[in-house]
């Protein structure tokens, strides 16, 4: 049988980093959401963390009625992001654990403490039709209570995985991930995963069982940056170059 394509979400809360970064209005995530789309994206991903450091409210609004593909918002379990999440009512929410000094996403979500919480987000959540995703470790144990909950995916956390590539504990990372997905599998869990992955790391992932979906950020802006400076750099020359013998100033 032939296997379906994997599906990219690509995750453009580091667009709202640099926008952020100066406060002002570029580069516009929305914008970004756009030309991402444009070039084969299948989804987008934000995450509005409670300290909105990056995503605001204004673009999840925005990307509500921008995204063709799937919408997908990350979220903490706080009643302030529940309500936004239920008034906006992206295709899918993905139920992340957030810390105010975290760099990023670190870990998995505590579903076994949070279980009682989670099933209660859950059944707000298909009172909507929003489907329901859980970022957690690659863990047996957090995959059956996953599945007790309701929720309808569960995101494997691929990053201690992509901190162990090239390194000898590659290949049980990998054996962790692999068995995870057997198990939410055989007991009727989508698979999802991200965190950390590149063109590099992320082939040997695309093994895993009934993998469906993709959530991809860091990586891809970062080497958009690289792709894109040699164009905008020769743009600003020309700019200078032709003003200056212009006679313009
Ligand atoms: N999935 C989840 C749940 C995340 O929190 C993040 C980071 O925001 C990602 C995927 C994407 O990770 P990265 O930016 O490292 O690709």
């Amino acid at each position: 049988m032939q296997r379906r394509d994997v599906l990219l979400c690509v995750n453009i809360d580091h667009i709202a980093t640099v926008r952020q970064a100066r406060g002002g209005t570029e580069p516009d995530p929305v914008h970004g959401a756009v030309l991402c789309e444009q070039h084969g994206a299948d989804g987008i991903t934000v995450h509005l963390r409670e300290d909105r450091r990056h995503i605001q409210d204004r673009d999840v609004r925005l990307l509500k009625e921008v995204v063709r593909g799937k919408f997908n918002l990350e979220m903490a379990l706080s009643e302030e992001i529940m309500r936004i999440a239920l008034e906006t009512v992206p295709h899918q929410v993905t139920i992340v654990p957030e810390k105010r000094q975290e760099l990023t996403t670190e870990g998995g979500l505590d579903v076994k403490a949070h279980a009682d919480a989670i099933s209660k987000a859950v059944i707000r959540f298909h009172e909507k039709n929003v489907l329901v995703s859980l970022f957690i470790e690659p863990d047996l144990e957090a995959v059956e209570i996953s599945k007790h909950t309701g929720a309808d995916f569960i995101e494997f956390h691929t990053g201690t995985y992509c901190n162990a590539f090239g390194s000898p504990l590659e290949k049980s990372e990998l054996a962790r991930l692999y068995n995870a997905a057997e198990k939410a599998v055989a007991i009727g869990l989508r698979v999802n995963a991200g965190h950390g992955l590149n063109t590099e790391n992320v082939i040997p992932i695309l093994g895993m069982k009934g993998l469906e979906e993709l959530n991809i950020g860091h990586s891809i802006v970062s080497r958009a940056i690289f792709k894109g400076l040699p164009a905008v750099v020769r743009e600003m020359k020309d700019v200078i170059r032709h003003f200056t013998h212009a006679g313009a100033v």
